[in-house]
């Protein structure tokens, strides 16, 4: 049995209108809207919900709204769906309604697994030459006006017991670590083969349960700078990059989220294999990112935020100091 990544994921939230307006220009498709709820999706059918903090049946918060109610992991069978069933059962919260079945993680976060309503997307993405690989060839590589997500990728929770909560996603659902800060976080990843990190689990230096942020795939590098300069653009908040994670080597774009926490664009992460040797790190600044642009880059000026704006049609317009 191995889980396939995030099907699903659903936020508690009070202002619906500005959730709205945020994940519309995030860049996902809008499939249903009440007053209770929303429902959007990414281009393979990863689905995110916003409901009202009082809707029925919503699992409770690891902290106050706005938040990450719920997750759901994908499996590709209703076999790995009972074989998931059979690890859940007797868990703290357990649920079953025939469709979807879960639990209680250690730090009290409704976790679901499902049969994965996602579908397989064809995508061009950007080809990068470098010196010893020309893969594009007569070809630009693409500039994008806003960003189109292609699934949720991870999830990152602040958790009180780091130890225990690693265990259970190891132990019930088949995750292994990907790498570590020694007590302090694991990343964690599905299977054996698949992407650096699925799941982060963190514990922040004054210890408290809740969401750090959800990180939404694009296709490459000129998606997260069009994405995130378009958020910009929207009158959204910057909370770090565009930037570089040196571990997992991805290219990320981290703003505010009216629905919590924050939100990521990111790509281009490692790509792992039973191979793979966890590696121990020292949580520190150029550990998270190796370099990133504090308040982002302003959508209309494409310059750093605050900086100048262009004027003449070159750089060397400008008359000799
Ligand atoms: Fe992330």
């Amino acid at each position: 049995m191995h889980i396939q990544g995030i099907d699903e994921i659903t936020f508690g939230a009070s202002d619906l209108a500005t959730c709205r307006r945020f994940f519309t220009d995030w860049g996902l498709t809008l499939l249903d809207e009440t007053q209770q709820q929303l429902v959007f999706e990414t281009l393979n059918g990863c689905r995110v919900r916003v409901a009202h903090g009082d809707t029925p049946g919503l699992p409770p918060g690891v902290e106050p709204d706005p938040t990450l109610r719920e997750v759901v992991w994908a499996v590709g069978s209703a076999a790995e769906l009972d074989a998931c069933r059979e690890r859940l059962r007797g868990q703290p919260g357990y649920v079953d309604d025939g469709q979807r079945v879960g639990c209680t993680d250690p730090n009290g976060l409704a976790v679901r697994v499902q049969v994965t309503r996602k579908r397989p997307v064809q995508l061009e993405c950007a080809r990068t030459n470098t010196w010893s690989e020309r893969p594009r060839v007569n070809r630009p590589a693409p500039a994008y006006e806003r960003a189109q997500p292609v699934e949720v990728g991870h999830v990152v929770f602040f958790v009180l017991d780091l130890a225990a909560t690693t265990a259970f996603y190891e132990r019930c659902l088949g995750f292994v670590v990907s790498d570590r800060y020694p007590g302090r976080g694991h990343f964690m990843r599905c299977a054996p083969e698949g992407g650096h990190h699925d799941l982060f689990l963190l514990v922040p230096p004054i210890p408290r349960k809740g969401l750090n942020h959800v990180a939404f795939t694009v296709r490459d590098l000129h998606e997260v700078i069009g994405g995130g300069m378009h958020m910009s653009r929207c009158g959204w908040t910057t909370e770090l990059g565009p930037g570089r994670h040196p571990i997992s080597s991805a290219l990320f774009w981290y703003f505010e989220n009216p629905a919590g926490a924050l939100v990521e664009y990111y790509t281009d992460e490692d790509e792992l294999t039973a191979d793979w040797t966890p590696r121990d790190f020292t949580p520190g600044p150029t550990v998270f990112a190796e370099w990133a642009i504090k308040g982002g880059i302003d959508g209309h000026t494409r310059r750093q935020v605050n900086a100048e704006a262009p004027s003449g049609r070159f750089m060397t317009d400008k008359p000799k100091a």
